[in-house]
């Protein structure tokens, strides 16, 4: 099973960037902790990020030749009608994730362009969002296969 973990702009910057809403873990540390639990799960877990949005919308359609994604687009989550379209047109199942609460935050980050195409929503519980959405995802894969 493959599984494409996408991260969209300024995730570059976990550890240092706004610690209070992201956690103080590294997004090496993030893909370090997919890749482990991946492996557990008998699931390969390529990891990308990207700060600009047609890059983005390339590697949503990379995704194709993935089984599953996991996507936190971040800030194009609120925006971006191109990288829903990429990840249709891949016609992959993913889950979409976030670090924080986006509900608890402000009015604009309570809209979603990929929620309702997604096959859930985890949000606020930091690398857990991550790690308790590879689990949801390879689970749903499993039981689409049987
Ligand atoms: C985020 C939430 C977004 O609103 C924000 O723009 C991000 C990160 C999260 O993981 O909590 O960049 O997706």
């Amino acid at each position: 099973m493959l599984i494409h973990c996408l991260h969209g702009p300024n995730l570059n910057l976990l550890g240092s960037r706004e610690p209070g809403h992201y956690g103080s873990a590294t997004l090496a540390e993030i893909d370090g902790q997919l890749a482990k639990r991946g492996e557990a799960l008998g699931a390969a877990v390529h990891c990308e990020q990207h700060n600009g949005e047609g890059d983005l919308v390339a590697a949503a359609q990379r995704a194709a030749a993935a089984d599953g994604l996991l996507v936190n687009a971040g800030a194009y989550t609120h925006t971006s009608i191109a990288l829903r379209d990429a990840l249709l047109a891949a016609g992959r199942p993913f889950i979409e994730v976030h670090l924080s609460n986006v509900f608890a935050r402000e009015p604009f980050r309570h809209r979603s362009y990929l929620s309702d195409i997604a096959v859930g929503v985890i949000t606020g519980l930091g690398i857990d969002s991550y790690l308790l959405g590879l689990e949801a995802l390879v689970r749903h894969l499993q039981q689409r296969a049987s």
